[in-house]
């Protein structure tokens, strides 16, 4: 075998990053015997090169300049771990064009131009990966669009954000507040550089977009895809899905009906006894249907340094088993594969738990039913609160309402809420519907 060795110029070292470097250091050595090929981080791009860092690495590799990268002839692969829409998606376009294969881990990017940027690398013959930019360590890209290719899906649904299965977990299980969830979610290197993107389901919307591209072949725009994050959540819906057999998860699903492809990024109550309500902390699973392989379910960490460090060096792997081979074909597909027997037709119809707060008094269960029965919506399961003796006249109404559009259902509130009894509608959640 003859020895090559690969040097890597990195743009960032952050979570991601620091990860990086520390598995290339302690597990480069598999790449090495099973490929001939020696990986080499030669320069690290920062802000500050001051920085004290939690990872050690030799003072003389980092850099503030990017042409220190970009434009040196002897680095041959760049990893893009900084995040961020610009300047990464310039970064990694001029990687490209000079002909150095890039891995990187950002989904924003991928989710924006993932096609373009494919077609510049195909066209540059080098190569292009970003299995990290979906469910961190858990490999669903080259699952989806290798072992599982062969098979037509009918469903791709994923928890993909770490951060807030994490929050959600830990108000579930171990009754924390959201604001201590979340500060301990960033600690731990979950969340985004601004957690906005992580709370308010930007994070998942990207993920989703890219799923949408490997498993169905659709380019669904991440802007167009129906969004909500986990801020409204209360620990009262918790304690009210809890006893209604029900999980709250931040759901990333994607269905097909008939010639269409439904899609959002929601919280959902997950029947308990799905594989997807054991999906806790920072865990993330994306559950498949095929119409071959019929249930498929891959589970493992979806943030942190070293699990998403090994799908970085996993992609830097491949690329060194292309040096070995001669080859640089694409290995992950984007929306290259256009089914264009498919169109993207909003969110779909979904089960609607609604927190309704109205007076205790004769008559109001009926005309709220008969409300939601003239917008043709019917109750699968209802709750009413006792009010006890001493506590006001108000009680929350809890009900589970059987499958409906999200307008539909906005349109029925909106008529509910003019009648004088009903003070409020304090929530409303999707209920997964999981064939
Ligand atoms: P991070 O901890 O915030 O690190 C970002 C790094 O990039 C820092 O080293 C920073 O330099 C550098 N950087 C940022 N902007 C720069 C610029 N304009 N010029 C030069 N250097 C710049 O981020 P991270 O959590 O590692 O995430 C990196 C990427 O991986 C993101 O795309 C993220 O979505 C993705 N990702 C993260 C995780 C995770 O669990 N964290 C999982 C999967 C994917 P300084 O150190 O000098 O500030
Ligand atoms: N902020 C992301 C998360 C990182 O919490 O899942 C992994 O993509």
């Amino acid at each position: 075998m003859n020895k090559q060795k690969i040097k890597i110029g990195m743009l960032g070292f952050g979570t991601v990053g620091g990860g990086t470097y520390r598995m290339l250091a302690s597990n480069g050595k598999i790449i090495e015997d099973s490929t001939g090929v020696e990986l080499e981080i030669s320069r690290i791009l920062v802000r500050d090169k001051s920085r004290k860092r939690d990872v050690d690495a030799p003072a003389e590799l980092f850099t503030e300049d990017p042409d220190d990268i970009l434009k040196n002839p002897d680095i041959d692969v760049v990893v893009e771990v900084m995040g961020g829409l610009q300047p990464a998606t310039d970064y990694i376009a001029e990687a490209i064009r000079s002909k150095k294969h890039v891995v990187t881990a950002n989904k924003a990017v991928i989710a924006k131009d993932g096609p373009g940027l494919t077609d510049l690398a195909v066209q540059n013959k080098v190569i292009l990966r970003y299995e990290a930019s979906v469910g961190g360590g858990i490999p669903i890209l080259n699952a989806l669009s290798t072992s599982l290719q062969a098979n037509e899906f009918t469903e791709v649904t994923g928890i993909v954000n770490g951060t807030t299965n994490y929050i959600l977990s830990q108000m579930t299980d171990n009754d924390m507040s959201y604001e201590d969830a979340l500060k301990d979610a960033q600690a731990r290197g979950f969340a985004e550089a601004d957690p906005t993107a992580d709370v308010e389901g930007y994070d998942a919307v990207n993920k989703l977009s890219i799923l949408i591209s490997t498993a169905f072949g659709v380019r669904v725009a991440p802007e167009d895809i129906p969004r909500e994050g986990i801020t409204n959540i209360t620990k009262e819906d918790i304690g009210f899905a809890t006893q209604f057999g029900y999980k709250i998860k931040l759901l990333a699903q994607a269905r097909r009906y008939r010639s269409t492809l439904e899609c959002h990024v929601q919280p959902a109550m997950v029947p308990m006894g799905h594989p997807l309500a054991t999906v806790n902390n920072e865990f993330n699973a994306v559950f498949a249907k095929g119409n071959a392989v019929d249930d498929v379910m891959l589970y493992g960490k979806g943030a942190g340094a070293m699990p998403t460090a090994s799908a970085v060096v996993g992609d830097l792997f491949e690329i060194a088993r292309a040096y070995a081979t001669g080859t640089t074909e694409q290995s992950i597909p984007t929306a290259v594969n256009d089914n264009t027997s498919l169109t993207f037709d909003g969110e779909g119809q979904n089960m609607y738990y609604v927190n309704l707060i109205a007076e205790d008094m004769p008559g109001v269960l009926g005309t709220i039913a008969t409300t939601f029965g003239n917008y043709g919506i019917g109750i699968d399961t209802f709750l009413q609160r006792s009010r006890g003796r001493k506590t006001g006249r108000h009680v929350p109404l809890i009900y589970i309402l059987h499958e409906v559009t999200r307008d539909r259902l906005n349109e029925a509130l909106e008529e509910i809420v003019k009648f004088t009894f009903v003070k409020e509608v304090k929530s409303i959640i999707s209920v997964a519907c999981l064939d």
